[in-house]
């Protein structure tokens, strides 16, 4: 089994004075959830999720040698310094030092942009991690150039959750698993793994059209919401649900049956909010308006017989899930009666992509 040690570099054979690397890192829609850690970003039930496609974050990581050993960075947002981004980064260099001994040596400047519009409620948190450990990683490679590609996306996931959990999720596609399961073979705790078998071709160019309800910051941030997990009255009965309902929705998956699928998925996202609502302190984050578009899908898919189901994020926009042979049909039906619940009438189109993308190498 991989253990954390492996992720530990040895003394490598190369230097670099200074150069760049620029990487893509797409967002990810968890169907199994994950909510509730345990130390070191270790989540406490394991989590599958389609990759995203166009929903992305850019970042370039240029690097100077230094002589000073402390961590030493600017963080642009757009090409604008971004302050209130530093933290977060500053935390992460921190957690990773130890497997990227290199950090203390360069003076990072990070430029990063998202594809989708700032502050729409889509969290960043995991194309932005999975983004800047893939340029971390391309450094790495630089001073290590044995290291083969297996090690170098592994580790790249496994360094991105030491970021934002969801973001070791964001560095593959098409559907990743990342957790400990009896059933997933490879799976892991410590990073995400490809599924491991052939996914039915139902879920080619699966679709997921994000309809932005609000686009407030969030009310509840992961980390808080992870904690919300401790002393939870339900929390193990969910936790052992999860692994419950991963080898379901693996067997979904490979056959395609989607009645199925809209089962698990949508439970899933009704029991994060659910765990939301039964904590100490308690919250919503629905809004009436993702009620409305939720009873809408409801209607909609017993009308039609057209399989069209909803997941939630920890917030209140709606992902809508459905194959690319229903897309016509379903857009329609999204432009004519859910876009009036969203902030502005504003959605996103996705679909189901293939993980991170090396854009310029040094
Ligand atoms: O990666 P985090 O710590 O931001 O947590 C994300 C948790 C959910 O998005 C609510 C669920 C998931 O599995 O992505």
């Amino acid at each position: 089994m991989i253990t954390a040690e492996d992720f530990i570099p040895s003394p490598y054979q190369n230097t670099i004075e200074n150069g760049q690397f620029h990487w893509s890192a797409p967002s990810n829609i968890a169907l199994v959830k994950y909510w509730g850690k345990k130390e070191h970003q270790i989540p406490a039930n394991p989590s599958v999720s389609f990759t995203l496609n166009h929903c992305k974050t850019i970042t370039s990581l240029v690097f100077a040698k230094k002589d000073s050993d402390e961590i030493s960075f600017d963080l642009l947002f757009e090409g604008k310094p971004k302050e209130d981004f530093k933290p977060k980064i500053q935390k992460f260099f921190e957690r990773t030092l130890k497997y990227l001994p290199f950090l203390t040596d360069y003076h990072f400047t990070i430029d990063t942009q998202n594809t989708f519009p700032h502050s729409s409620g889509i969290a960043s948190s995991a194309s932005g991690m999975a983004a800047l450990a893939m340029n971390l990683m391309s450094l790495e490679k630089t001073l290590n150039p044995e290291m083969t590609d297996a090690y170098f996306f592994q580790k790249s996931s496994f360094l991105a959750r030491l970021g934002s959990g969801s973001a070791c999720r964001s560095v593959k596609g098409k559907v990743i698993v990342w957790g400990n399961h009896e059933d997933i073979s490879g799976s892991s705790d410590l990073f995400g793994v490809e599924f491991p078998t052939q996914i039915h071709n139902i879920f080619h160019n699966y679709q997921d059209t994000i309809l932005l309800v609000d686009k407030g910051e969030k009310q509840v941030s992961s980390t808080v919401g992870h904690d919300l997990m401790h002393d939870h009255p339900f929390a193990e009965r969910r936790f052992a649900q999860a692994h419950e309902n991963l080898s379901k929705i693996k067997k979904v998956l490979e056959n395609g049956n989607l009645d199925d699928f809209i089962k698990i998925v949508e439970s899933e996202a009704l029991t994060l909010h659910a765990m939301m609502m039964t904590s100490l302190p308690y919250f919503i984050l629905m809004k009436p308006n993702t009620l409305e578009i939720i009873n809408k899908i409801w209607k909609f898919r017993n009308d039609t017989k057209i399989p069209v189901c909803f997941t939630l994020d920890a917030g209140a926009n709606v992902h809508v899930l459905y194959p690319e042979k229903v897309a016509v049909e379903v857009l329609k039906f999204i432009q004519a009666e859910l876009t009036a619940f969203c902030d502005n009438g504003q959605y996103i189109c996705d679909l189901l992509g293939a993980g991170s993308k090396l854009i310029m190498n040094n």
